[in-house]
């Protein structure tokens, strides 16, 4: 049978505690990699890998999302008359428009966790299997870390699978790490899951990051999954559970990963973008030249 993966889930309704205090009144999902929001590059990479339908699963104060990814009449219609053109068609380029693809707001009115938020969008889903983005993990790729997990999914046998990467084992504590009874290619075949293991008995340094595709059973398991670590329902527990029942692997996209929802990550983000962009060759070169770094100290 063909597993075609036709919605994607954005949970976005977390504190951001971590980046305070610039997401007290910014939504984390809306801090920019330059001039481009982080939620920007998860929808980019949500549409190259052809779903039909986005769910954002947002809290109420954070409304800003929604102004964000839906397009702006208004605004562009004011940029069109002061004969900004050209970045009216890229706004109107980047935004959802809902005549391509549905879109949905949902809410998640308390942050009970990021395995919460995905049963939050359980009556939006369409049939078959659902991807997860986390935007705060910005991966670039070509083509992106989504599109690759999908191809492999549904040309593979596998129910539940989550992007991973290798970590030093020093850094294992900060993320789920697969315990792997086979590796095959990109796939890590796993018999266990655990949430911020210690170095030392972590089973492996497979380390899991923000993006998820899994079979619809997980919204059962999501539902009847009791509270875990922070009191929160835990996606990784939900996921462990069905080990045994369905096949949960991790997979090893191609790109870079960046944890934009800590300040070292968001600022290697920053750094690897504009390195990449000869427009901000003179300030790099300055900046690594003049000795600023002392000066700033
Ligand atoms: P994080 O684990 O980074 O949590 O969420 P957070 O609350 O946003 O940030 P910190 O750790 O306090 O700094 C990963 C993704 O899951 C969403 C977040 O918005 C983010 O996109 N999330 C998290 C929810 O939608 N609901 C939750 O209850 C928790």
């Amino acid at each position: 049978m063909t597993k075609t993966v036709r919605t994607a889930i954005f949970p976005v309704a977390g504190m951001g505690t971590r980046f305070l205090p610039a997401t007290k009144a910014i939504p984390k999902e809306l801090l920019p990699v330059l001039d481009t929001p982080l939620i920007q590059y998860a929808i980019d990479e949500a549409r190259e890998a052809g779903v039909e339908k986005m769910i954002f699963v947002n809290h109420p104060s954070k409304s800003a999302i929604e102004q964000h990814v839906l397009h702006d009449a208004k605004l562009n219609a004011t940029l069109c008359e002061r004969g900004k053109g050209k970045l009216a068609a890229e706004l109107e380029a980047a935004a959802l428009n809902e005549k391509d693809i549905e879109v949905v707001f949902t809410h998640q009115d308390e942050p009970l966790g990021l395995g919460h938020a995905i049963l939050c969008a359980r009556e939006e889903a369409l049939p078959g299997a659902v991807a997860v983005l986390l935007p705060d993990d910005l991966i670039l790729g070509r083509p992106g870390a989504l599109g690759q997990m999908i191809s492999a999914y549904e040309n593979g046998d596998v129910d539940h699978m989550l992007a991973t990467m290798e970590v030093p084992r020093e850094n294992v504590s900060a993320y789920g790490v697969l315990s792997v009874s086979r590796r095959d290619g990109p796939f890590a075949i796993c018999d266990g899951l655990v949430e911020k293991p210690d170095a030392d008995v972590a089973p492996s340094t497979t380390a899991v990051v923000g993006r998820y595709v899994l079979d619809n059973s997980i919204f059962e398991a999501l539902a009847t999954q009791e509270p875990g670590a922070g009191g929160e329902i835990q996606l990784t527990d939900a996921i462990a559970s069905a080990i045994g029942d369905k096949t949960v692997a991790g997979y090893r996209f191609a790109g870079n990963r960046f944890d934009c929802g800590s300040k070292e990550g968001m600022l290697s983000a920053q750094l690897f973008l504009a390195a990449q962009n000869p427009a901000y060759d003179e300030v790099i070169s300055e900046f690594l030249g003049t000795g600023a770094q002392a000066e700033v100290a």
